[in-house]
Order: C-alpha cells, then structure tokens, then sequence
C-alpha cells in the first residue's frame, strides 16, 4: 500500500505524513507548498510541488509511486478569506477534491480519507455534537467541506470507494517545534502574538448562556489528529469490504477561551488578564464532539490535555518568536 498525501507540507499533514511513515506505511506527498514547507516533511518522503487542481501531477503522482489510497488533507481554511473570495475556496475545496477523486478512480484507486471540519455543523445547539446533528454551515469554508463529504459519498457509491471523511474539531499543539502551525487565526496562536507584542489577549464576548460567559470548545492535540489518520488507514487497510465513515474527531471534552487562557497564563508565565471585546457574528457558544463514535469504529481516543496542547504550541512560537519566552 502506498498513500498519496494531499497537502502533506502543511500543519496537520506533516504530523499525519510523520505518523504514517512512523507507522511503517508508504506515502507520497502532493503539495503546491501555497502555505506548506517541504522542510515538514520526514527525510525521503517524495514530494511532488503541484496543486490538487492539476490532473497531471495527480496522474503522475499516482502513477510513479504506485498509489493504493489517498488521504485528501489539502484545502483553504481562513473562514474570513471564504467569506470574501467564496468563489476561490469552492474552485480549491470543491474542484480541487473532484479532481483528485476522477484521478484517483481512473487509476482504480479504491481508498479515500478526507479532512472535514466541525465547521459542517455551523451553530449547533447541543451539548455534545453527534454525526447526526444536523449540518447548516454558516460560511462558505463550511460549506465547502459540507459539499466535500456529499461529493465522497457519492463518487463511494458510484467507483465502490471505501471512505473516511474525518471532522476535526479545534486543533492545537505541535508534535515538534517545526511542525508547529504558523498561522494566527486560532485562538492559542492569537494569544500568543498579542502577549509577544505586549497586549492584553482579547475575548470575544463574556455573556454567553456558558458557565464562565465565554465560549466552549473542543481543544484537541494535532498529534492525536494524526494518530485518528494512522487509526482510520489501519481500519481502511484491513477492510475486506466496502468502508464509508464519517467522524468526528475530538476530546468530547469542552474547554472555555476563559480557561484557555489560565492555562496559557500557566504555561508561558504571562499576565492573561483578558480584555472583553463585544462578540463576533457567526460564533456559537458552544460547539463539543461527542467522540463516541470514532472510539466505536477505529478504537480511537485522544490522548493529550489542554496544557500538553499548549506547551507545544509554546515551544513552536518561541522558536520563531525568540523574544516571545525572554519575556516570559
Ligand atoms: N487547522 C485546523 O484547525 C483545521 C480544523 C478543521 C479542518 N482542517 C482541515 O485540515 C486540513 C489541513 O489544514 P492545516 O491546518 O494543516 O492547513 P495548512 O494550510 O497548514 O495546510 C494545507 C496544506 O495544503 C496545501 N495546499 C493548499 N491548497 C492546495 C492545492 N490546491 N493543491 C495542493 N496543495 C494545497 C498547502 O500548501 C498546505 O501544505 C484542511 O483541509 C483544513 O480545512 C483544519
């Protein structure tokens, strides 16, 4: 077997690239580095620069490695960025997916894991979000991963592919320093630059219907996102019939920015006193994975806590921040 990784450079493919070669599988990565780095990836892992969009580095990257299945990790994620160039997000999330799914049927490819997000479900009102709440994404980044999973279940249904589309709920933390995630619009790495440049984290609203007014959600460690991918290829390895799975992925466990942020005051030695901005539209107060499910399914549990999650992405910051932990 030999897995085609689709935006294995970035933040959660390097962990899963790094993974699966630690597991003993076979990978090759296609990426078009637009906001990965090749030096995320373990040494002799072949890399093809090419976008999901392109038929032929597809082709090719199937073909010269003797491709078996594919796990689909490249996408845009900036939900703002959906919000204002909704036509690029559906040409890269949606287009970008169908291209890799035709070549993957035309090569008689025949296993697919898919990065979803807890973003299908938009406001859920529920205490523990189950697959079968219902999905109302309420942006086009949503929309994109929602229209993602319709277009696996059909192609599944249509070439007898087996699947796994795997909704990842707030991922956070870094195996290494330089795998960390380089970005800044997740809640951890948003406190983060604020505290380097001297400010007070901002909360984005305290009068929320939750028990410390701010809202909750479902903190997970990139590295247990990883080790969900080596679980559901492992499942799709061994499968002697059809497989097709769609689970959350998280702790089922909910953590408040309020408490967030007392474990970041922890872990890097800053004052986190927050300052309360008014709420930002399009923010549920809570959103939790019931992680039932892929317990049942690909006997799989998260492993890491909040404070492991943060001390890693910690780590990561100060070694691109050196400033960052002489204040601390
Ligand atoms: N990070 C999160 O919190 C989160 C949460 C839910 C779901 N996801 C999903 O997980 C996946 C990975 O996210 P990430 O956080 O690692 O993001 P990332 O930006 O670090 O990684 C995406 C990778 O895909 C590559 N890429 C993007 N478009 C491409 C294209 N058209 N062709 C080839 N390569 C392309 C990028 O260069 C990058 O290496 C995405 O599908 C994202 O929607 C992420």
């Amino acid at each position: 077997m030999t897995w085609l990784i689709t935006g294995g450079a970035g933040y959660i493919g390097g962990h899963v690239t790094q993974q699966l070669v630690e597991a003993g599988e076979q990978v090759v990565v296609l990426d078009d580095l637009s906001s990965g780095a090749a030096e995320r990836l373990p040494a002799g892992v072949p890399l093809v620069v090419g976008s999901t969009l392109d038929r032929a580095a597809l082709d090719r990257a199937i073909g010269e490695h003797g491709v078996t299945g594919v796990l689909h990790i490249a996408a845009k994620k900036q939900v703002g960025e959906s919000v204002t160039e909704p036509l690029r997000y559906y040409q890269e999330n949606v287009e970008g997916l169908r291209v890799v799914l035709e070549a993957a049927a035309a090569a008689g490819v025949s296993r697919v894991l898919f990065s979803s997000s807890a973003a299908v479900y938009g406001m859920p009102d529920v205490e523990l979000v189950t697959e079968d709440t219902p999905c109302e994404p309420i942006n086009p980044y949503g929309e994109t991963k929602l229209v993602g999973e319709w277009l696996i279940n059909a192609a599944a249904k249509a070439h007898g592919l087996s699947t796994v589309s795997l909704r990842y709920f707030n991922v956070a933390g870094a195996a290494s320093p330089e795998l960390s995630d380089e970005g800044v619009t997740n809640l951890v790495p948003m406190v983060f630059e604020r505290l380097t440049a001297g400010r007070a984290p901002r909360v984005f609203g305290a009068d929320y219907p939750t028990p410390d007014g701010t809202c909750v959600r479902d903190f997970i460690h990139v590295a247990d996102i990883a080790s969900a991918h080596v679980a559901a290829v492992k499942r799709l390895n061994a499968a002697t019939e059809q497989v097709n799975l769609t689970l959350n992925i998280g702790r089922g466990e909910g953590v408040s920015v309020q408490e967030m942020l007392a474990v970041i005051g922890r872990v890097t030695g800053y004052d986190t006193t927050a300052e309360v901005t008014p709420r930002r539209p399009g923010d549920p107060a809570r959103v939790v994975a019931s992680a039932d499910l892929i317990h049942k399914e690909l006997d799989w549990t998260a492993r890491y806590e909040v404070e492991a999650m943060v001390a890693s992405a910690w780590d990561g910051w100060c070694a691109r921040h050196p400033e960052a932990r002489r204040r601390a």
